[in-house]
């Protein structure tokens, strides 16, 4: 078979190299379920030993934002891959009847490309929705399902690792869904992913640990987009806020960064955004903000809060309010 250059493939979506990806801060059950992966397709040949294979597909369900395609091209560059983003809109923008045309060529070329890639289907419920047979808009349905066709056999076929998001898991075409070997759900960050989000995305600067804890409870229910988003916006007002003007003090900061940042509708209200400036941890986070945690005085209102004196210990939470220091 002649190979084509990897580039071909770009107009099937965007190609996302190894060094542009970042590791997500995941829950152990999903953490685990990766090593696991990870470790089986390591250990390849032991497997091929015993007549088995790696598993070689994945399908990530979770509402928007919880890190699905953070976490596929984490997973590349593991493996060394380049990841080929593919979004339905690249086969959708076409004639409809020539979906399945496109879904064909995507993986002969990927059987061909000269370098082995890690193919990504971005909103999947949309590619490959349960088949029809309503009758209501045959030619619609007749498309839909010669392309679900194509899919079937194109995955069949394939030898790569292949990776499927979707907010619909439910939506999903059956006979596709089972040829995905694993599922992985990404439920929205508890208390100690969210900590280490915030913590992440406020780097440079550093909150003491009990701060942290309010603010933590204040955006239960936020995604990892929210958190990044949130913490990413006060940053960008310290550097910018002075320049444009603006009033700098904590509640005035605050208040412009939830006026701003807008939680995704379909996933709750996180208390911050119904308390607004009430919220006891807009009185908790700490102004300015340090970039080390001996920086901050000790609290006046220390010892106020003792049950949550011991919230962190033998967490990851890299920073903690320099205890006993007058
Ligand atoms: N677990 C995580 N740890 C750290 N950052 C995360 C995590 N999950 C998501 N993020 C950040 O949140 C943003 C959105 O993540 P991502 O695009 O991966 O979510 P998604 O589930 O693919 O969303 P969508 O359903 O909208 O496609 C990214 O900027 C990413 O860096
Ligand atoms: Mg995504």
């Amino acid at each position: 078979m002649m190979r084509v250059p990897s580039s071909d493939l770009a107009a099937f979506g965007r190609i996302m190299m190894p060094e542009e990806a970042s590791e997500p801060i995941l829950a152990k059950p999903v953490r685990a379920a990766l090593t696991e992966w990870l470790t089986e397709i390591w250990c390849a040949d032991e497997l091929t030993a015993v007549g088995l294979k790696p598993r070689r597909r994945a399908m990530f369900s979770g509402a928007p934002g919880t890190g699905k395609t953070t976490l596929a091209h984490h997973l590349a560059a593991r493996l060394g891959l380049p990841m080929l983003m593919v979004t339905p809109d690249r086969f959708k923008t076409a004639f409809l009847s020539e979906s399945s045309r496109n879904i064909g060529q995507l993986f002969n070329l990927l059987q061909a490309a000269e370098e082995p890639m890690l193919v990504f289907f971005d909103e999947f419920d949309s590619l490959a929705a349960k088949r029809m047979n309503t009758g209501f808009n045959p030619s619609a349905e007749q498309n839909h399902n010669e392309a679900i066709n194509t899919m079937l056999a194109g995955l069949d076929a394939c030898d790569g690792y292949v990776i499927a998001a979707t907010n619909y898991a439910d939506r999903v075409d059956e006979a596709i869904w089972r040829r995905f070997e694993i599922h992985v759900t990404l439920d929205l960050p508890g208390d100690r992913e969210r900590r280490r989000i915030l913590c992440r995305y406020f780097e440079p600067f550093v909150l003491p640990a009990d701060a942290l804890a309010h603010l933590s409870d204040a955006l239960a229910m936020a995604s990892p987009a929210l958190l990044r988003s949130f913490a990413e916006h006060i940053k960008r007002q310290i550097v910018v806020g002075p320049k444009a003007g603006w009033s700098m003090n904590r509640e005035a900061v605050i208040e412009r960064v939830i006026t701003s940042v807008k939680p995704h509708p379909d996933l709750g209200l996180p208390r911050l955004w119904s308390l607004g400036l009430k919220d006891k941890a807009v009185a908790a986070f700490p102004w300015p903000l340090e970039r080390s945690a001996a920086a901050y005085p000790t609290p006046a209102h220390a010892g106020g809060d003792a049950d949550r004196g011991g919230a962190t210990a033998g967490s990851v939470v890299p920073m903690r309010r320099k205890g006993g220091e007058a």
